[in-house]
């Protein structure tokens, strides 16, 4: 187990979100925008969401489809209750993670089960090998509990919601896109190191606190595109700070995509919203 990096990927942009809201009115901050699909492929969103105003949550996401890719949602904080079309319904909260493999279709909602509090958390969209777009509807919810957890650093923990981390394999792993996801807690100080193959795209956003990353400054609320050069990624932190890590092998795929449907194709986009539209996806 490699767990040193001796060339450390440096930060190739940094981006702040953009402020956006969807479903029914949730307020979020649209991190990894459309425009960087590519540059970020097989990743095609990030949505950032926290607030202890219920007004920004409580309309939450009412039924709606999706095809094609899969979604990753990670709550932080909160209570939401998930039902889909292929009959499968599950609490996520407090610290849990839900895996959705939308497939060839499913028409799903999602609704806070909370009228105060905090409600915050990521929704990460991995796109689907073209193969694999049509396959069957897959869904399973984590309770924090059963998240594989590693101490790293000086007190500090890194939850490997997906792929492989300091020898601890994640609750999920994907042959083709290989998704790496963690969620770092790192003591004011302390240092992270994550050795990744060159060919994987990578960001971290930072939620909590700042870091450094070969030299540059990571505040919170920036996601910071890493470039593809080294052999890993070396996360210090310039004080006690949160973020997630993500990177996966890129498809290099057409992307077609109209709103909740990804695609190769117009014509796969088309037969996706004929679909939907003939009930072919409930
Ligand atoms: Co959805």
């Amino acid at each position: 187990m490699q767990t040193t990096v001796q060339q450390a990927r440096r930060v190739e942009q940094l981006v702040v979100g953009k402020e956006t809201s969807d479903g029914a009115g949730v307020r979020l901050t649209r991190v990894l925008t459309g425009n960087l699909q590519r540059r970020l492929d097989p990743f095609l969103m990030l949505d950032a969401f926290g607030s202890d105003d219920p007004d920004d949550y409580i309309a939450g996401f009412p039924d709606h489809p999706h095809r094609g890719f899969e979604t990753i949602t990670y709550m932080l904080a909160g209570r939401m209750r998930h039902r889909d079309s292929a009959g499968h319904e599950g609490l996520l909260e407090n610290g849990g993670m839900q895996w959705m493999t939308a497939g060839r279709g499913v028409i799903h909602s999602e609704i806070p089960q909370q009228e105060e509090g905090v409600m915050e958390g990521f929704q990460l969209w991995l796109n689907l090998p073209a193969q694999d777009k049509m396959s069957t509807p897959w869904y399973r919810d984590f309770a924090a509990a059963e998240l594989p957890r590693v101490n790293v650093g000086d007190g500090g923990t890194a939850i490997v919601l997906a792929g492989e981390s300091q020898g601890v394999t994640g609750a999920v792993t994907r042959e083709t896109t290989a998704p790496l996801y963690l969620d770092l807690h790192l003591t004011a100080g302390s240092s992270f190191a994550q050795p990744l193959s060159a060919d994987l795209n990578a960001f971290v956003y930072v939620y909590r606190g700042a870091v450094n990353i070969a030299g540059e400054a990571v505040a919170a609320g920036r996601m910071a595109i890493l470039t593809n050069e080294g052999d890993g990624i070396s996360v210090e932190a310039a004080e006690d700070a949160r973020l997630i890590l993500v990177a996966g092998r890129p498809l290099n795929e057409p992307i077609a995509q109209y709103g909740p449907f990804v695609m190769n194709t117009q014509e796969e986009i088309q037969q996706a919203l004929a679909d939907f539209r003939a009930g072919h996806l409930a």
